[in-house]
């Protein structure tokens, strides 16, 4: 099984390019489906989910193209089949968002249900609440959820709480509905508007996406498009992170600052240098981080995707922080990890009370879930001696040439298989 074995203590020097963003990636592959006609997409982060998510969709007969590690062809043209099974739902919960695109386009879906995963129990009630509301049957039978529609129809729909996944699949089927649907409570982070971008530029009529109210006029047809996907806020923010708690100075680039301004104004209250440009932010690490509080929330607030990279960060910083998580139940499984490597974290409830230690130590540790894993990572960097991270294939599932990226900034950072290879990487850096 591979591993990350770190040597830490390296200040992060340098510039990293930020790669697309697996978020919106994962629905616009779905909405490539919706049209007979090619569908070109760029930017696309090569990353396990993807791919996972386009065998998904050739096995139910699309034709992908890879035209390079980063961009592909998709004719859909050659779909025979709406059902997508549990092999994939168990590897990307994301593949239901086949559910909203197969339902759009062919008026039916088989998709499986997904179960919870390590950070929590994620029912999916919103989405089907859409589906029906746009005028869909909607079982589970078999652990499968059975979808058909004679025909769609818009409608008002108003979510009960706010949801990424909802929004999107819900704006994915009612995209080809007939007439009008309004989404309310819709969830507005930049994928939702990216999502919504590219449907529209396959001739879809989305307005709205960003803010909490959506509209969607339905059309009856979409059509071939080339679309780059936005840059990864979750990817940037985890290198902006990894520069502050290694104490370096890291030219995150291909950003969109306005995506991060969450994430900008925590660093900043910690203490940290941040240089905005264009399209790159600079981070600039202190040697005297400060605590502070943060509580996650869904866009525009502070995101739970970086709420583990920020923790790792806090516990490291001089006094008592607290990070409430109010979107998942089940995100601080990295803590007993960092225990381990000497942080000081008591969670009570959803909340995490954080007091700074002077330095990590290195040690043996597992990547329980994708940003956690991410998080970990950032611990080892900034560690005195060695760690290894079991489990990175969570850690694969979303970073792109994660240990390649951070290595060019300087980080003592390999994947191994073998007790051969640690031994060979400790040698190499002594
Ligand atoms: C998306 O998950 C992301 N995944 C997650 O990123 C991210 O953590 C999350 O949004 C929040 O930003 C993808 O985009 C593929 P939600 P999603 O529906 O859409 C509750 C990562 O690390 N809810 O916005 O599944 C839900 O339980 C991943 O890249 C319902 O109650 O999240 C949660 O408390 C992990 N009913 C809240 O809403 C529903 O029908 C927000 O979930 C749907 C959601």
């Amino acid at each position: 099984m591979e591993q990350y074995i770190i040597k830490g203590g390296e200040p992060l020097i340098g510039d990293v390019e930020i790669s697309g963003a697996k978020n919106a990636a994962l629905a616009i592959v779905a909405a490539a489906i919706m049209t007979d006609e090619k569908v070109v997409i760029d930017n696309l982060p090569d990353v396990r989910d993807i791919n996972v998510l386009l065998q998904a969709i050739e096995g139910i007969g699309a034709n992908v193209v890879r035209k390079s590690a980063n961009c592909v062809e998709i004719d859909s043209s050659t779909i025979h089949s709406v059902r997508v099974d549990y092999e994939y739902i168990k590897k990307i919960r994301a593949s239901y968002y086949l559910l909203g695109a197969l339902l759009g386009k062919f008026h039916r879906a088989e998709v499986a249900l997904p179960g919870g995963c390590n950070i929590g129990s994620r029912p999916i009630d919103q989405h089907i609440k859409g589906f029906k509301a746009l005028g869909a049957d909607v079982d589970i039978e078999y652990g499968m959820i059975m979808t058909s529609a004679d025909e769609l129809i818009g409608s008002h729909i108003y979510m009960d709480v706010v949801s990424v996944g909802a929004t999107i699949n819900v704006m994915l089927a009612a995209a080809l509905a007939d007439g009008r649907t309004i989404i309310e409570n819709a969830a507005k982070e930049p994928h939702v508007v990216d999502v919504a971008n590219m449907l529209n530029s396959m001739g879809a009529n989305i307005k709205g996406a960003g803010t909490d109210v959506i509209r969607i006029k339905g059309v009856s047809k979409l059509h071939s498009t080339e679309y780059s996907v936005i840059p990864d806020q979750i990817e940037a923010g985890t290198f902006m992170f990894a520069a502050a708690a290694t104490k370096g100075n890291v030219l995150v680039k291909n950003v969109i600052p306005k995506h991060l301004e969450a994430i900008t104004a925590k660093l900043l209250e910690i203490g940290c240098c941040i240089e905005e440009y264009d399209d790159a932010v600079r981070v600039i690490g202190t040697d005297n981080l400060k605590a502070t509080q943060v509580k996650t929330l869904p866009y525009p607030g502070f995101p739970t995707d970086m709420q583990p990279q920020i923790a790792v960060t806090l516990a490291m910083s001089k006094g008592t922080s607290i990070v409430t998580e109010s979107i998942f139940e089940n995100r601080f499984k990295y803590v007993d990890e960092l225990a381990r490597m000497g942080a000081d974290i008591k969670v009570e409830g959803n909340t995490a009370i954080i007091t700074g230690v002077d330095r990590y130590m290195g040690a043996q540790i597992s990547a329980p879930d994708l940003r956690a894993g991410a998080a970990l990572v950032i611990a080892g960097l900034a560690a005195e001696g060695f760690t290894t991270i079991d489990d990175i294939v969570y850690i694969q599932r979303g970073y792109e040439k994660f240990e390649e990226k951070l290595s060019a900034l300087g980080a003592h950072i390999e994947k191994i298989s073998t007790e051969h290879e640690a031994q060979k990487f400790r040698l190499k850096v002594g």
